[in-house]
């Protein structure tokens, strides 16, 4: 029939019709935007690799960045620390033993870059993209737990390094409180914490002595009694001891960032040097700490007949007038508190050492954290010889 062709011809002319054609249009901008999403995914990181391959982009750092890029990467920065700062237990006293280390660590390892005070950054470092901050400005900004997260950890891109030694967390913690005092320090007053009195003259006079000894005397002293609690005396240690713990710390089977730096780059006849020097040097003089008579009389016990029933072996046997191995060190009239980290490092066997160090580990690992108080409190108190 006529009238029904004309009906089935393409033309417009119903209602339907009508719809179809308006639905065929509206499809033509979905297929349009199907098409940007496969180009996004696929040519842009081309063309972006394609950029990277041909040099497009400018690595330079003198222009610095565009400020979205400046934007983005301080937000980024900041909230990581943040988040990632909410798993970190922060003491809520910070301990000040450990300051003088982290001090001298801190002239040594980070005012390079963050200037220090009455040493202002140099010019070179203020061209680093980004600039290493004027950290007595800055360290307010954050918490002790944000900032324990920025030295352990670093920061990925901005030169800021990681703590040279893994699980030494009590060293990063020093580092926080020294932090947290540097915005109170002016040039003398840092100078006296980072650096040994005695250097001020030279110390004793020993044209021999290798250069490094003065980085050594920052934190051991130039009289070797190790400044700050935590710094170990070294004034007349057994010689074979030192040597063997400098070789030690330098290979890394020792882990210290405090004693990582200054042992790099030192030839092993200057080590062997550095060692005679301390091991020559007048003996250590006890601890002067007030301690409960209680405390050493168990610490007596401990060194002179271990603790059987837990087999704990006595400490005498190695450490007081043995000549038995001259690796065994001295212990008496060592700092206490040294003594105590040491002796926890060696329980969670972060402390390695010297090839003997397990004999220490399968010790301590039998120990409570009161032996070790009171062993430590002991050993402190002696003094070498007779008493
Ligand atoms: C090679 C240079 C360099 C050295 C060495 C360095 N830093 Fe940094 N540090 C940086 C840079 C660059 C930043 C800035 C990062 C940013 O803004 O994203 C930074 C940031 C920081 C921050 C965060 C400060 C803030 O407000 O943004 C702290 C804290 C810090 N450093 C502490 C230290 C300590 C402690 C040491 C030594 C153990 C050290 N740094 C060694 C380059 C360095
Ligand atoms: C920034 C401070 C610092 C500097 C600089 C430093 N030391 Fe140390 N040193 C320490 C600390 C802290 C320890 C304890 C390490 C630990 O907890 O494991 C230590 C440990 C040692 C020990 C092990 C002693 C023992 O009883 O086991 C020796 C040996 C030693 N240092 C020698 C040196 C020599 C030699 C130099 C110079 C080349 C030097 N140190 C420079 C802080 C420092
Ligand atoms: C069989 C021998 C032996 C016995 C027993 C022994 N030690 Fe040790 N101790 C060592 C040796 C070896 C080292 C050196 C480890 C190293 O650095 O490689 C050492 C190191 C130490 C240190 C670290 C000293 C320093 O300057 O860093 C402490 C603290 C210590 N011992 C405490 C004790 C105590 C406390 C006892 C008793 C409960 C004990 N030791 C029993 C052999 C022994």
């Amino acid at each position: 029939m006529p009238g029904s062709r004309v009906r089935r011809s393409p033309k417009p002319s119903s209602a339907s019709d009508e719809k179809d054609a308006i639905n065929r249009v509206k499809d033509q901008p979905i297929m349009i935007r199907l098409k940007h999403v496969v180009f996004g995914a696929v040519g842009l990181p081309v063309i972006v690799l394609l950029g990277a391959w041909i040099g497009f982009f400018n690595v330079g750092a003198s222009s610095g960045h565009w400020k979205v890029t400046a934007l983005f990467l301080q937000l980024a920065m900041r909230s990581a620390v943040r988040t990632y700062a909410l798993a970190v237990d922060a003491p809520k006293t910070l301990d000040r033993r450990g300051l003088p280390a982290a001090a001298g660590h801190f002239a040594r390892g980070c005012a390079i870059c963050h200037g220090e005070p009455g040493e202002p950054r140099s010019p070179a470092v203020m061209r680093m993209l980004p600039q290493p901050p004027n950290l007595a400005l800055t360290v307010g900004d954050w918490t002790d737990a944000q900032l324990f997260r920025i030295v352990k950890h670093g920061i990925r891109f901005t030169g800021m390094p990681a703590w040279p030694a893994r699980d030494r967390d009590d060293e990063v913690w020093a580092m926080v409180a020294f932090l947290r005092e540097l915005p109170k320090l002016d040039a003398n007053e840092f100078r006296a914490l980072a650096f040994d009195a005695g250097q001020a003259t030279g110390g004793e006079r020993e044209p021999a002595a290798p250069a490094a000894l003065a980085d050594c005397r920052r934190c051991h002293g130039s009289d070797g009694q190790g400044r700050g609690d935590l710094v170990p005396a070294l004034a007349g240690q057994k010689q074979a001891y030192l040597f063997a713990s400098l070789h030690a710390f330098a290979s890394g089977d020792r882990t210290s960032g405090f004693m990582a730096l200054p042992v790099t780059g030192v030839d092993p006849a200057d080590l062997a040097a550095l060692a005679r020097h301390f091991a020559a040097q007048r003996p250590l003089s006890a601890d002067r700490d007030q301690v409960p008579a209680e405390m050493v009389n168990k610490g007596q016990q401990i060194a002179e007949i271990g603790i059987p029933e837990r087999n704990v072996p006595a400490c005498s046997g190695c450490h007081i007038g043995s000549d038995k191995n001259p690796i065994y060190p001295h212990l008496d009239g060592q700092h206490a508190a040294y003594l105590e980290r040491q002796l926890k490092l060696f329980r969670s066997e972060n402390r390695g050492g010297t090839q003997f160090w397990r004999i220490m580990a399968t010790a301590a690992q039998r120990l409570t954290d009161d032996d070790i108080r009171a062993v430590s409190a002991y050993f402190s108190k002696r003094s070498e010889g007779p008493q």
